[in-house]
């Protein structure tokens, strides 16, 4: 059963800030996602895990990454330590006293560092409502990844059913369920999902290539494939097509890579860069 897609008889491309703008601002935090918003991106792309007291929090990992985390105490976090820092096992209000922005990116150079926080799911979206209302700007669209990867961390996480309805709890508080999609990794999360919550667009992500293997595992077709962009061309568009999904590749950042996305029309691009797509359209 193919959920329903909207029909883009026009092919527009919609931009998502991955993380935010994570190219200029610390990731997945409110700085980075107003970044975006305010340079038009169409949708903020985010990720979300479950702390102890069941808070939905944005955050790529399911720990405090070595990456751009600084403790409370200012201390430095190390490879070795980080994932003993599990969010499931931390309420959120010692979440929040973690810094994610100061120590900065290394591998985003230009990215301003800044003292800042993970937040709430539904704080995001209070900020970037506010924010559309306040600017009368266009409404802007979320896509929220669910990280429930276990297996990937080997950190204890939700059940996948118990983090599915924490999150839609908090969207259908919100009211975005109209303007919002649900994307993951775990085929097991999309089943659930379409089986409970069906009027939800959603999206299966994957870096692996063959098609027809990866949907195998889905018991229905999901409105959005989303691959990593390298596995993208003209066939694959194609194939994806007839099956009536909608393409949008993850995370293009190089002027090379986004013209050629664009030129393959795909259906929106995630990118840590939204200028370098908006420029370009
Ligand atoms: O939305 C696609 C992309 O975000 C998936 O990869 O690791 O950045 O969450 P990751
Ligand atoms: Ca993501």
């Amino acid at each position: 059963k193919v959920q329903e897609t909207v029909e883009q008889p026009n092919i527009t491309i919609e931009v998502q800030g991955h993380r935010g703008d994570r190219g200029n601002f610390p990731e997945n935090t409110i700085p980075a996602f107003l970044s975006a918003v305010k340079k038009g991106a169409d949708v903020v792309e985010l990720d979300v895990v479950i702390s102890k007291d069941g808070k939905v929090v944005v955050s790529h990992e399911p720990f405090m990454s070595s990456l751009y985390v600084t403790t409370p105490s200012g201390d430095s976090i190390t490879k070795e330590t980080e994932r003993s820092y599990n969010l499931h096992e931390m309420t959120y209000d010692s979440i929040k006293k973690f810094d994610t922005g100061s120590k900065g990116n290394k591998n985003f150079t230009q990215q301003q560092k800044m003292h800042t926080y993970k937040p709430l799911l539904e704080e995001v979206i209070d900020s970037v409502e506010n924010y559309v209302k306040a600017n009368n700007s266009k409404p802007v669209h979320y896509n929220i990844e669910i990280k429930s990867e276990e297996k990937e961390y080997g950190i204890s996480q939700p059940h996948p059913t118990v983090f599915i309805d924490m999150v839609m709890e908090v969207l259908t508080k919100k009211s975005i369920i109209g303007k919002m999609n649900i994307q993951s990794f775990d085929p097991a999360i999309l089943n659930e999902m379409h089986k409970k919550y069906p009027q939800v667009t959603l999206a299966y992500l994957t870096a692996k290539p063959g098609i027809d293997s990866n949907l195998s595992q889905m018991d229905f077709t999901p409105s959005i494939y989303s691959p990593n962009y390298k596995l993208v061309n003209e066939a694959f568009i194609d194939s994806l097509r007839q099956k009536n999904m909608r393409v949008i590749p993850w995370t293009v950042n190089n002027d090379e890579d986004i013209n050629r996305m664009i030129q393959l029309k795909v259906n929106g691009i995630i990118t840590d860069y939204p200028e370098r797509v908006l420029s370009k359209l």
